[in-house]
């Protein structure tokens, strides 16, 4: 078993913790700032997009053009407030299944990595008290090409010195499916079976779930 399914990676917003809602309040606020109108069905468009990407998106809604350095400003505004959202996290938020699931693959000595397009990881991670249970963490510092490129997840297989296909990705966005697919991955979705094509396989969240279920859904 151990031979076949070494590696489990996890995307962070969407999987491990439910941060959409702070993005939310925060690329609102913003949209507020710039007279445009930004809803809750909106920003669905912005998960498991870059900052960057997320802004250049809702001033396509709001039908304005800005200047690099005028975006750059802005994603730095929206950063802000989206840090000191953040910054009042705790363990409380981890999703309902994920810590013991955690704890099971480290107990049966299978790695743990991050594959997330968030330049905040390493702050969430340690607010929710989890970093230690990473063996690696690829993050969006260290990554420059987005899902569905797959380096967010080749590079963490990689840096644990494991192939690919001994590898597992759970991502709720349809581009993070793609990018495990490419990297040549099994991919678990984590949400509705009806947006997450392609995966592997699809569950709800991770109550109810473990490592028998994982291997048994992967034919392992
Ligand atoms: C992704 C989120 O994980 O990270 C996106 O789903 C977000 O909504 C992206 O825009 C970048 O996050 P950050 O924290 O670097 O602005
Ligand atoms: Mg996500």
């Amino acid at each position: 078993m151990e031979k076949q399914l070494q590696l489990a990676i996890f995307d962070l917003d969407g999987v491990i913790v439910d941060t959409a809602k702070y993005h939310f309040l925060a690329w609102k606020r913003l949209a507020d700032e710039l007279g445009i109108h930004f809803t809750e069905r909106d920003n669905e468009r912005l998960k498991g997009v870059s900052r960057m990407r997320s802004l250049e998106i809702i001033l396509e809604i709001g039908g304005k053009q800005k200047t690099a350095a005028e975006k750059q400003e802005l994603a730095n505004r929206k950063n802000t407030w989206y840090v000191e959202y953040i910054m009042q996290m705790d363990a409380s938020e981890i999703l309902p299944g994920v810590l013991p699931f955690l704890q099971e693959l480290k107990d049966n000595n299978i790695k743990i990595a991050l594959g997330s397009a968030s330049k905040n990881a390493p702050t969430i991670l340690n607010r929710l008290g989890i970093a230690a249970f990473f063996d690696a963490i690829v993050d969006g510092n260290l990554v420059t090409k987005a899902k569905p490129d797959p380096e967010v997840f080749t590079l963490g297989a990689e840096l644990l010195g494991i192939a690919p296909e001994a590898a597992v990705v759970f991502e709720d966005a349809q581009a993070g499916i793609e990018a495990a697919l490419r990297a040549g991955m099994k991919a678990i979705g984590v949400g509705s079976p009806g947006i997450l094509q392609n995966a592997h396989h699809v569950i709800p969240g991770f109550e109810s779930f473990d490592l028998a279920q994982m291997l048994k859904v992967l034919g392992l």
